[in-house]
């Protein structure tokens, strides 16, 4: 049975109650933070404010136009006339929001990261941790992998330094500075199961940070000191020395892939996770993982593919591991940062998806690829280094049974997700620009049109915008389904519509994503100021308004396309599942000449397929170049 979804959830979905009591593991991100220019710079971001009401159902109701029925909107206007009246419930619950606000750093991050993360009991493997893939590295055989892994280690530990010195250069969006909170989040972080809801704990505030990585190979588990007495990170030469005594220490796979846990819904893994840490030395490597600034997998063997479909399995073993037979059971999913390094090159990441977006994941990488490609500087190991310690595991016979039952699931889960990742080669953000558009709207508009080629009709689209002009900002979701949209799918393959009219209506529909991609960002997005005004009736225990029981908006939160553009400077791309049981996750880096998209699906349901989206969407990016270039612009 299919629960609340991940994006769904994002948009307001899931069930509000409980969301006003913080979990006392969630500690409130800025509040332990170092002092110095990290702070300073955080102190100057603006907040986030609280959209006018009219201004956000006013938008609300444009956002439905493309996606509901005319007799589903009449009954929508009504209730969101009802919901607006002056006096009623809709002024009060702003009231409130405006209140919160005032009184907090950010109205939204605390209830956002609980509702749309802790709460969410899914399992994260699929359902909400994204995979990160790279490009196959120049290596194919144990000596390269453990070199490779060695110099990644390396360069995350650079990256940390900067993290640790406050010195990660500050980003730019449209010419206005973010929020960093986000890069203090990722490393020595961890989530925890609970019975009901999550946590997230930071162990880089604590008194004595983590010095250890954790390091999976043959799914066991080793605590890998990566810093030496002096405090000077481990050199590339040590940790190969290191990482070569924890190959052999574990050649052969354990009885018991633990981490395989991992994979399970949140309610069932939280009841193993306590029966599991009730045993000393259980607890003692739990807390050791959970407290290690990051996790690295040394893989396993995947199934052999041909090579045109390399890309799609390496995204597989990135966001799931490809099933208890191959790598699922050399994870811990909780683990904020898991960096997978397989023996024949294939490498990326997984990231657990509360503390952070894609973005300053993908930034850390970026720097992690550019360490690896550097020439090495060739240091001798000075003092002999302790043995990396073996995590150990105490099963017993139920958490065993509990170990099968998640390889089970973890199997069929697996066995649902269709991948496919494909580069589109014909060109990249370059033909959008020199048509003076867009090359995000550009795209997303494609992404219509391949849907609607494919279904005759449009579907609620769900993009992440960022809110990190603002202090703590997460995301908001730009509605890519547009009227404009909707008028030029509709017309594109219409025999009666001349070129021009097509061209204009293209050019509408990409300035009208555009347009709503810069209300989100600025903080003037519908999506998140309707989940606030729910929480706030959960807060102040009044009875769910009807607006939000309304059968429009439930459409509105069915994203059947779910997507988000995570560009970066390495030929990379992200990969995420799709977010309802008939949906599509689309996640694509565009690169200058070129464009990596990452299309998922799910077998069990008839009407997907991820391989058909991804040939729409080439066809319909190349249809629409055709049609700008055989198209004299009006005014040039
Ligand atoms: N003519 C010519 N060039 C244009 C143009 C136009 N009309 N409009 C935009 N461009 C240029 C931009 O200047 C930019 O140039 P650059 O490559 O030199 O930087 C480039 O095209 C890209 O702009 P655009 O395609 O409009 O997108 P964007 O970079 O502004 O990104 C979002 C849009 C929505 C992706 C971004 O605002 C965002 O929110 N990103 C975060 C998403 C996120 O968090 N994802 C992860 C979720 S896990």
């Amino acid at each position: 049975m299919w629960g609340i979804c991940s994006r769904m959830v994002k948009a307001g979905v899931a069930k509000p109650g409980g969301l006003v009591k913080p979990c006392h593991l969630v500690k409130p991100v800025s509040a332990t933070r170092i002092t110095g220019r990290y702070l300073t710079h955080q102190k100057g971001l603006p907040t986030l404010p609280v959209p006018p009401l009219h201004q956000t159902f006013e938008r609300y109701i444009t956002a439905l136009e493309p996606i509901v029925e005319v007799d589903e909107l009449m009954h929508t206007k009504e209730l969101v006339n009802d919901f607006q009246k002056p006096g009623g419930v809709g002024e009060k619950l702003q009231r409130g929001l405006e209140r919160r606000a005032q009184n907090a750093e950010n109205w939204l991050s605390e209830w956002w990261v609980q509702v749309a993360y802790l709460d969410y009991r899914l399992p994260v493997v699929i359902h909400s941790s994204p995979g990160l893939v790279l490009p196959r590295m120049n290596f194919s055989d144990k000596q390269g992998q453990i070199r490779f892994a060695a110099k990644l280690i390396a360069g995350v530990l650079e990256f940390k330094t900067m993290i640790d010195n406050e010195t990660i250069p500050v980003e730019y969006l449209g010419g206005k500075p973010l929020c960093m909170n986000q890069y203090y989040e990722v490393l020595s972080s961890c989530r925890i199961p609970g019975l009901k809801r999550d946590a997230v704990v930071n162990h880089a505030k604590s008194s004595r940070p983590p010095k250890h990585i954790t390091v999976v190979h043959n799914f066991q588990f080793f605590m890998l000191d990566v810093y030496n007495r002096d405090g000077t990170p481990l050199t590339t030469e040590q940790l190969c020395v290191q990482l070569e005594r924890i190959c052999d220490a574990s050649l052969t796979p354990s009885a018991e892939p633990v981490g395989i846990l991992t994979t399970q819904h949140r309610d069932t893994w939280g009841k193993t996770y306590a029966d599991l840490i009730k045993d000393r030395t259980n607890k003692e490597s739990v807390l050791a993982i959970q407290r290690s600034i990051f996790t690295l997998c040394l893989d396993g063997p995947m199934p052999q593919v041909p090579e045109d479909a390399y890309r799609s399995c390496a995204a597989v073993q990135m966001l799931h591991g490809g099933g208890s037979l191959w790598n699922s059971g050399n994870r811990w999913f909780d683990k904020t940062l898991q960096f997978i390094v397989g023996e024949d090159g294939t490498c990326g990441a997984n990231y657990e998806h509360a503390p952070a977006e894609g973005p300053p994941i993908v930034a850390l990488i970026d720097h992690v690829v550019e360490y690896t490609r550097k020439p090495e500087m060739v240091h001798s190991p000075t003092v002999p280094l302790a043995t990396p310690q073996k995590l150990h595991f105490n099963i017993t016979p139920e958490i065993k049974k509990d170990i099968e039952e998640a390889k089970q699931k973890m199997n069929e889960l697996a066995n649902d997700l269709d991948m496919r990742v494909i580069v589109f080669s014909h060109f990249g953000k370059n033909i959008a620009k020199a048509h003076k558009m867009s090359p995000d709207a550009f795209i997303q508009v494609a992404l219509q049109l391949a849907y609607y080629r494919m279904y005759q009709h449009c579907c609620a689209t769900y993009e992440s915008a960022s809110l990190r002009m603002f202090r703590l900002g997460r995301t908001d979701t730009i509605r890519s389904a547009s009227s404009a949209s909707a008028a030029f799918v509709k017309s594109f393959d219409d025999p009666n519509k001349q070129n021009t009219e097509k061209v204009d209506l293209l050019e509408k529909a990409v300035v009208a994503h555009r347009s709503y991609t810069n209300l989100a960002i600025s903080g003037q997005a519908i999506d998140r100021h309707l989940l606030g005004l729910k929480m706030q009736a959960a807060e102040e225990k009044i009875s769910i308004p009807d607006v939000f029981k309304d059968p429009s908006y439930a459409k509105a939160l069915h994203y059947r396309l779910s997507t988000s553009q995570v560009p970066s400077k390495t030929d990379c791309v992200m990969c995420f599942g799709p977010v309802v049981p008939n949906g599509y996750g689309v996640c694509y880096n565009p690169m200058n000449d070129h464009i990596n998209f990452a299309v998922s699906s799910f077998n069990g349901c008839q009407e997907t397929n991820a391989a058909d989206l991804a040939q729409a969407m080439e066809s319909a990016l190349v249809d629409m170049r055709t049609l700008l270039e055989q198209t004299p612009r009006a005014k040039l």
